[in-house]
């Protein structure tokens, strides 16, 4: 199994180019499922969780092909309507495959994704949002049943109780090709929402409403794929100027959407460095040791729950002392142990961090424990006196491309090693 070996080195220097959204990417691909002529997308990240995605479309009879960063995807010949549980409790986001089959075949089999490392991950409101279109959804034997009404998914108006990604993404995918209008109230605001609505635009679909709390969407049963490209991905670059912030460099981030970063670069800025923000890129010059920051995780446009792990690692070399709250993910606190490994001092009081100064990090075995952790124990490891190895590093490859590489090229040292090589 791989593990990355990181010693901490000198400011990290120099340019980063940025891949596509990992989160944008999965509901887009899913969106395929609606289509029965071929789609192609643009600027799809190379990453384990687009792999799990497209090997459970496969599963359906959807065949894909990538030529580099381009995917060439084909549901004509959709033929299964059941997502096993082997595949689902891989990704979560498998799940998005719900509103699609539902949508296309009138009926869908998904397997309940379960928890995972930071707690429960229900999935009442996708539930919910298919219900309203008039489906029939029931729980049995761990899996999600769903069948539409004899004519097809039918319009309707879903308010959503809580702010979520998830469900407004399967409720947009459903309602696109439902009969009649859709009304989503109180629907998730974030860029991969947005994205993947204007994906639905870009093919046909009268959208209206897209990155505000109303979303209008008025089925079409004529889908007409157009070629479309994934918007920068917001946390990978939030992850580099974490990574510039810490170290005291100089990165700039080529390739990313800065007014998609609003809440983070503010964050950083709060610490001391400077961040100034060009066409299409982004220059964070880090001074450390950074200040203490007060972060409370919020739905977008606040501070995203998918940076919460890597603003800590700054906090954690910070002047002061720095409260870091999750009201979206109030468990996700597993890297705080490993992060404690390296020599930070941070205590948990209920669902915040409260991370209080250190003469230093010291260099040590730690383990990732989800994505966004294993990010964060890298960015410690830039600056954490001698070597430390991340194992489990399986974890990073789900959602960042080529991190090693690209940090190597800044000026890192670090490198993966096969653990149970020679
Ligand atoms: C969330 C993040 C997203 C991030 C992803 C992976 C937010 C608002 N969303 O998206 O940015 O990329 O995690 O880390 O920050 N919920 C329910 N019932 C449901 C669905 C969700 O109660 O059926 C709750 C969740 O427990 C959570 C909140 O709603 O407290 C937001 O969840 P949601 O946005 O759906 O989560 P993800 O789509 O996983």
């Amino acid at each position: 199994m791989d593990a990355i070996l990181v010693r901490g080195n000198s400011p990290l220097r120099g340019e980063v180019p940025i891949s596509g959204s990992k989160n944008a990417a999965l509901p887009i691909i899913t969106a395929s499922i609606l289509f029965e002529r071929p789609i192609t997308i643009e600027n799809v990240p190379a990453l384990r969780d687009i792999r799990t995605l497209l090997d459970l479309l496969e599963v359906l009879g959807v065949r894909a092909r990538r030529e580099d960063h381009t995917l060439h995807i084909d549901a004509s010949e959709l033929s299964g309507s059941e997502a096993p549980y082997d595949l689902v409790r891989r990704m979560r986001a498998s799940i998005y495959v719900l509103g699609p089959l539902l949508a296309r075949l009138g009926e869908a089999k998904v397997s309940l994704p379960g928890g995972c490392a930071w707690g429960p991950r229900p999935v009442d409101l996708h539930m919910m949002a298919m219900e309203r279109l008039g489906a029939r959804v029931e729980v049995d034997h761990g899996y999600l049943v769903a069948k539409a009404p004899p004519g097809g998914l039918v319009g309707g108006t879903i308010t959503f109780p809580l702010s979520s990604v998830g469900a407004t993404c399967n409720a947009l995918l459903a309602s696109s090709v439902a009969h009649g209008t859709t009304v989503l109230e109180n629907a998730a605001t974030e860029p991969e929402v947005v994205a993947l609505a204007d994906f639905l635009a870009a093919s046909g679909v009268r959208i209206e409403g897209q990155g505000t709390r109303i979303i209008r969407v008025t089925g079409t049963d004529r889908l007409v794929p157009e070629r479309f490209s994934i918007i920068p991905d917001r946390i990978e670059a939030g992850t580099f100027l974490a990574a510039a912030a810490i170290t005291g460099g100089d990165l700039r981030l080529i390739g990313c959407r800065a007014d998609h970063l609003d809440a983070v670069i503010e964050t950083i800025r709060s610490t001391g460095s400077t961040v100034d923000v060009g066409e299409g890129e982004i220059r964070c010059r880090g001074k450390v040791p950074p200040r203490g920051v007060h972060v409370v995780t919020a739905p977008y446009p606040g501070f995203p729950t998918d940076m919460q792990a890597q603003i800590m690692a700054v906090a954690s070399i910070g002047t002061g002392v720095s409260a870091i709250t999750d009201t979206i993910y109030p468990d996700r606190f597993t890297h705080v142990a490993e992060l404690a490994r390296i020599g930070a001092d941070i205590r948990l009081e209920g669902n915040t961090a409260v991370v209080h100064p250190v003469d230093g990090l010291s260099g040590a075995n730690v383990m990732a424990t989800d994505l966004r952790a294993s990010a964060a124990l890298i960015l410690a490891g830039l600056v954490a006196d001698g070597e430390t190895k991340i194992s489990r590093v399986y974890h990073i490859d789900r959602g960042y491309e080529r991190i090693e590489e690209k940090l190597r090229a800044v000026g890192a040292n670090i490198e993966r090693i096969d653990e149970e090589g020679p």
